[in-house]
């Protein structure tokens, strides 16, 4: 498949590690121009997703670096109190999370917008958790489901821009090890690769999906497909 992706400007978020790592790799492995904004060292940028005045100047930096945008991946994401029961959770616990992956996504495309070129195109970083949930997991769950209402409400209020998000089962990230440590390496679970996730992520970024907008890609190896007819 052709992606047509060489020469874009492509701004990453959260890609100093993990998915959004992945996601730089492989828009640069097609020819496209990446910057990375991310908190952390390893950043082109660095500035935090939460904090909008640093986003838009941060966003500004780069759209100005490249002359303007054509693809915007948010890749940002925290998984908050992973195991927590939910006596446990606090507001603050909650608010920090839907900060990071539902407010610093809605950040992001509001300060790219006015550098994306007509036909350009957006992919967030859902989950499965939007669609499926694991105990001890209410906060993320909840930010994750946001996250597909977000692109579909982006999709419509952006004409022009192709908003959608992809929807990963487990990943193995520095994020998933830190949470979930070795059961990643069970046979008996199925884990993708970030690469595995990029490339998804390149797919709704690239024309090559040209019909595809205010969609979430649930990839889960099929596990949310299953009936609970005993058959
Ligand atoms: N790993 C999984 O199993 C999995 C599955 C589905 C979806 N996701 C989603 O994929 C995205 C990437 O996750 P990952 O597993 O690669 O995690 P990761 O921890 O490896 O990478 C996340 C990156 O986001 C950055 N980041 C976090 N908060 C930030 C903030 N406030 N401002 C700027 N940068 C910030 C971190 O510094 C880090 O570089 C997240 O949105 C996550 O929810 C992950």
């Amino acid at each position: 498949m052709r992606t047509d992706l060489a020469g874009k400007a492509v701004v990453v978020t959260g890609g100093a590690s993990g998915i959004g790592l992945a996601c730089a790799r492989a828009f640069r492995a097609e020819g496209a121009r990446v910057a990375v904004i991310d908190r952390a060292p390893g950043a082109d940028v660095r500035a935090d997703v939460t904090d909008e005045a640093a986003l838009a100047a941060a966003v500004e930096t780069v759209a100005r670096g490249f002359g303007g945008l054509d693809v915007v991946v948010g890749c940002a994401g925290i998984s908050g109190p992973i195991g927590t029961p939910l006596a446990a959770i606090t507001a603050a616990d909650v608010a920090a999370v839907l900060a990071v992956n539902v407010t610093g996504q809605l950040l992001l495309v509001k300060h790219a917008r006015p550098w994306l070129a007509d036909g350009g195109a957006v992919v967030l970083l859902g989950s499965d958790s939007a669609f499926t949930a694991a105990p001890g997991m209410v906060p993320y769950c909840a930010s994750k489901g946001a996250v597909v209402a977000l692109t579909r409400a982006l999709a419509v209020e952006l004409p022009g821009i192709r908003v959608n998000c992809v929807c990963p089962s487990v990943v193995d990230t520095p994020m998933a090890r830190a949470d979930l440590g070795d059961v990643l390496d069970d046979p008996a679970f199925p884990v993708q690769a970030a690469a595995d996730v990029a490339r998804q992520v390149l797919f709704l970024a690239s024309p090559a999906s040209r019909p595809v907008n205010g969609q979430a890609l649930l990839a889960d190896f099929g596990l949310s497909a299953r009936s609970a007819f005993p058959a």
